[in-house]
């Protein structure tokens, strides 16, 4: 595989005259992909009807001269601001009811009928008009799908598509909705929440007190799978006129709507990196932690949703927008320490990436992002992290081709799972993203290569599976993954509750083949720890196990928290860092896996044919014979 750099354009941004000196400079930087229109409804039908392709036209066609790749947006995440005029209850309301009113982007209800005839209409002019152009090479359906909060939506339409959602997933006998089966399926006897028709459910929102955890988790679905519908109204259109790949750009820790089943109607799945962003927005960390990984991001928030995303693409994946310079978004927006552009870059590809592309080609001077660094600088001078991106088309001149090669563990990210903690999560600073990703970091501490899996995937092949928190496994994946020839950690809170979110008896989780019930359950608070015997505690939450299995970890009091037979474990609780190293540890010594502890900004990743060593520290550091020059890409 032939892995290639881009970039994020807007020519609607930029004088006409600049986009022949545009196009060339980046040819001549090495750039193979440039992402182009993705916002630029207003430009392309200033009024409604009046169509102004002309400008597409030439941009296209000046950058397909200079030999580059254009990938199209679809412009679906800012309509412009007749379509309000048009379509007035196409908004979103938040859970106050509060409308998500124009100005910004992403203004709009999933579940709005006529938006979706708009954007149908729009998206089928796009391609028809360039699905043969063969400087149209891929295309990008919309922009971060769930970016700014914006899945749930609690409108009209949305209630009226939700009932409707509910009537076919509680069929009856005559797929007309049996309300008595929801009834059942939600246990609204509770509280005398019972419904009489499908008419009278509202959206779980504006209760005097917290809804019903089944009507909130069916809600869930339901907005998930208008993410998935209205994608596929997208990928359908642009299928019938056009060969090229389609992506869409997901953003980091969104999880709101389930990536894989918006990934089942695409090709490519793309995801937008902004490491020094989400070390300030989207990690929950000390501040000597922060302090320390400030100008580099964390080191394994990247790889993770690297080895996320190709799952989701199923083998396929880009990186669609990598953050260049000092981003304005975070609560604090440094400057990466220089080499980290080329860093991340490579990273990316030592984890399989087919495209890097950078966002954004020139720093705006104008509106929300002119504080948003780019690899131009907004008077068209060189910006730093341009250099860094001709580096690494110079290396990949000569580097090896990418191979790609299963690794000997698996962790599964669940979706669904992430909506119950956040639904369910009994006690504060829990949730089922942050539980996958902590197992995941002391995974990597050891130096290992990870694939992520979906639910019900096959796990042939691995030595070792994590299943941290996936609180409803469906029983035939559960069955099938006890029987595996991999050793499989399951928990916390693994089949924790059936589909309608209650809790199952025989109690959990019921595994065949392991003695383990959990009989209660606790949340404690975080300067609460309970120490384990041998370094380190269980924190925050914790199960307590009953059994005959072998316990393998227990509390300096007595309590066991990880029990196992000889190919499965249950552990009851979120350990902190050096307990959940242990535990991992302990697993694939089990396993057969050979496993190093690296020193911390340290990390490694194997793709078949080599291994790729990333230091993300300031300063040298050895790891056993190897010296990691400072902020390095080390290939051995
Ligand atoms: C992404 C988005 C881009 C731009 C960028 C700024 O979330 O897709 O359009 O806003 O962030 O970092």
């Amino acid at each position: 595989m032939k892995r290639t750099l881009g970039t994020c354009y807007y020519p609607e941004h930029w004088p006409r005259e600049t986009w022949e000196d545009d196009a060339r400079r980046m040819a001549e930087a090495g750039l193979t992909w440039v992402r182009i229109g993705e916002f630029a409804w207003s430009r392309l039908e200033p009024t409604p009807g009046d169509y102004q392709f002309d400008w597409l036209d030439d941009a296209i066609s000046i950058l397909g001269k200079h030999g580059l790749r254009v990938v199209l947006g679809t412009p679906t995440a800012t309509p412009p601001r007749w379509m309000l005029d048009k379509h007035p209850d196409m908004i979103a309301l938040d859970e106050h009811g509060r409308p998500r009113g124009f100005g910004s982007r992403r203004h709009y209800c999933f579940s709005h009928e006529g938006y979706r005839a708009e954007c149908a209409k729009i998206v089928t002019l796009l391609a028809e008009r360039y699905g043969k152009n063969p400087h149209v090479a891929a295309w990008q359906t919309d922009n971060e799908y769930g970016c700014h909060d914006t899945i749930l939506s609690y409108s009209d339409a949305a209630r009226d598509a939700f009932q409707t959602w509910l009537r076919a997933r509680y069929p009856g006998t005559n797929n007309a909705g049996d309300i008595a089966a929801l009834n059942a399926a939600w246990g609204n006897v509770f509280w005398s929440m019972e419904y009489g028709d499908f008419d009278e459910i509202a959206l779980p929102n504006l209760t005097v007190t917290e809804p019903n955890p089944a009507h909130v988790m069916d809600y869930r679905r339901f907005a998930s799978d208008q993410v998935v519908t209205f994608n596929r109204l997208q990928t359908d259109i642009i299928r019938q006129h056009s060969g090229a790949p389609i992506a869409h750009n997901y953003m980091g820790k969104i999880t709101e709507f389930d990536h894989y089943k918006v990934g089942d109607d695409l090709e490519i799945a793309s995801w937008d990196s902004y490491p020094l962003g989400f070390l300030e927005d989207r990690i929950t960390a000390p501040d000597t932690y922060k302090r320390t990984y400030a100008q580099q991001g964390d080191p394994d928030f990247q790889a993770f949703h690297h080895d996320l995303y190709r799952a989701v693409g199923k083998g396929r994946w880009w990186i669609m927008e990598q953050q260049p310079g000092p981003v304005n978004w975070a609560p604090y927006n440094p400057s990466p320490l220089p080499g980290m552009v080329r860093l991340w870059t490579w990273e990316a590809f030592a984890h399989g990436a087919e495209a890097v592309c950078y966002f954004r080609w020139r720093q705006a001077p104008f509106a929300q992002e002119q504080m948003h660094a780019g690899l131009l600088r907004p008077d068209s001078a060189d910006a730093p992290a341009i250099h860094e991106a001709r580096e690494v088309f110079s290396e990949l001149e000569n580097a090896p081709e990418a191979q790609a090669a299963q690794a000997p563990v698996a962790l599964v990210f669940d979706y669904e799972a992430d909506w119950m903690w956040r639904i369910q999560p009994q006690g504060q600073g829990l949730d089922g993203f942050d539980l996958a990703f902590h197992t995941y970091r002391a995974l990597r501490r050891l130096g290992l290569s990870i694939d992520i899996l979906r639910p019900g995937a096959d796990v042939r092949g691995y030595k070792a599976v994590f299943a941290p928190g996936v609180m409803h496994l469906p029983e035939d994946w559960k069955q099938s993954l006890c029987a595996s020839d991999a050793l499989t950690v399951f928990g916390p809170r693994t089949a924790a509750r059936t589909a309608d979110f209650a809790i199952p008896t025989p109690l959990p989780p019921a595994l065949p083949g392991l003695d383990v019930t959990v009989s209660r359950v606790e949340t404690i608070r975080p300067d609460m720890p309970r120490p384990l015997h041998g370094g380190g505690a269980a924190q925050l939450y914790v199960e307590e196990l009953d059994g005959t299995a072998e316990v393998i970890l227990s509390t300096q009091e007595g309590a066991s928290i990880l029990m196992a037979s000889d190919s499965n474990a249950y552990l009851g609780g979120w350990l902190d860092d050096e307990a959940m190293i242990r535990m991992a540890e302990w697993a694939c010594a089990r396993a057969g896996i050979e496993t190093v502890l690296l020193p911390k900004g340290v990390r490694r990743r194997s793709d078949g044919a080599h291994t790729f060593w990333f230091n993300h520290l300031p300063q040298e550091t050895q790891v056993g014979d190897l010296a990691l020059p400072p902020i390095s890409v080390t290939r051995t």
